[in-house]
């Protein structure tokens, strides 16, 4: 019976990953703690809030006080590290957050947890990890050819990607100075249900379906790595229950795509399935992103070679899957954009 501390985990990735965990284990408790940012819904957990193995707790990852107390009340095995800043674009405007966040908030949890797991001179209560979920933008840009592997050279362009590389470094110095049980994943791009309209997936929906410009930065020709989330939560589990300790995990399934490339499919899907007003008009070229990486692409031979992890969801099913999903969940989206869902958590969290 372990019990998992998931930060982060009312986010798009994190709370996929809620979901995946507590249908495939029945013998588990998660402790899912989430600050609810604008990017945090509970929405999105309804279905196991009164799972009697699952708890929900609001606070921030950098507050002591609050990781200190949840460690106390509850055996901690595993710490699975998604809460964070994720937006690029945000970061851009506005970095300070994300080094509170990002940096500070995964160094508080690397003490406490250390803390609580240390039992001699770098000896730690047995079975217990600390996985910090990163991302391939900690490698900066690729040029046409060639991908990233573990030992590619962090090289970060965003102030996202530098504050994520800083994060995995301090994880890093804590298995090296202090030999604390860890494991880092960095994954590449991932879509799927939950993802907030922020980004690009959801965002071009969420345009057609209003009929809206979509923003398409520079010339659209960059290219990102798409994963679907399920796949991304299945490798996450197998490095917790199987990764080597120390060792870091690159995640990706080989599907490089334009992002012009995934606004035209995206489009056409839903002229032909939902309304037939939605065309190429929408699409509005504008100013490129400040140090707009060209090109991610995951080499992930290592954790398929070692942990038999391999992506299960093909980018063709996946990305029906998920504009499907937004069709039928056009409540959820409605709720996230107009911010119905801050006064629903401020009745039902408000007082406590
Ligand atoms: P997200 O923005 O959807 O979710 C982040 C979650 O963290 C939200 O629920 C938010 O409320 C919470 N949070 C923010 N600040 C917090 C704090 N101080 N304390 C506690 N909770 C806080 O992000 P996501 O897309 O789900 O990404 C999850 C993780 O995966 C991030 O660490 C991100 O860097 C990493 N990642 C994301 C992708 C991707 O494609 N989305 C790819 C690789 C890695
Ligand atoms: P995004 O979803 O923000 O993820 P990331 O920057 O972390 O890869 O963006 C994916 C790609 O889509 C990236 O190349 C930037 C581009 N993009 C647009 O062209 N228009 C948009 O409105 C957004 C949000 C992103």
């Amino acid at each position: 019976m372990k019990t998992y501390l998931v930060t982060g985990g009312a986010g798009f990735i994190g709370s996929n990953f809620v979901l995946y965990m507590l249908k495939k284990y029945s013998d588990i408790t998660i402790v899912n703690v989430d600050l609810l940012t604008y990017a945090g819904n509970l929405e999105n957990l309804k279905s196991v809030e009164n799972n009697e193995n699952y708890h929900f707790v609001q606070a921030d990852i950098g507050d002591s006080k609050a990781i200190q107390a949840i460690f106390d009340q509850y055996d901690i095995d595993y710490v699975v590290n998604f809460a964070a800043e994720s937006h690029v674009d945000r970061s851009i405007k506005d970095p300070e957050i994300f080094v509170k966040t990002n940096v500070l908030g995964t160094l508080n949890l690397l003490n406490i947890a250390k803390e609580k797991w240390l039992v001699g001179d770098d000896l730690y209560k047995e079975g217990k990890k600390y996985l910090q979920v990163s991302t391939d933008e900690v490698y900066g840009s690729l040029g046409e050819t060639g991908y990233f592997t573990e030992k590619t050279p962090l090289d970060p362009s965003s102030p996202y990607s530098a504050s994520k590389t800083s994060a995995d470094l301090l994880v890093k110095a804590y298995w090296e100075t202090y030999k604390m049980p860890i494991n880092i994943t960095r994954c590449s791009n991932n879509y799927g249900p939950y993802h907030f309209p922020e980004k690009l997936i959801p965002l071009i929906i969420h345009n057609c379906l209003h009929h809206k410009e979509i923003p398409v930065y520079g010339n659209g020709e960059n290219v990102r790595d798409w994963l679907f989330v399920e796949d991304h939560c299945k490798a996450i589990d197998m490095v917790v229950n199987q990764g080597r300790l120390g060792e870091v995990y690159n995640v990706g399934g080989h599907n490089e795509r334009t992002n012009i490339e995934i606004v035209k499919l995206i489009i056409a899907y839903l002229q032909e399935h939902a309304d037939s007003g939605i065309t190429e008009d929408l699409i509005t070229f504008v100013k490129d992103r400040k140090g707009h990486d060209l090109r991610y692409a995951i080499d992930p031979t290592k954790i398929t070679n070692e942990l038999g992890w391999e992506p299960e969801t093909k980018f063709e099913d996946g990305i029906v899957r998920t504009i499907n999903w937004y069709l039928e969940n056009q409540d959820w989206m409605n709720h996230v954009t107009s911010g119905a869902y801050k006064a629903y958590y401020s009745k039902m969290y408000g007082q406590k």
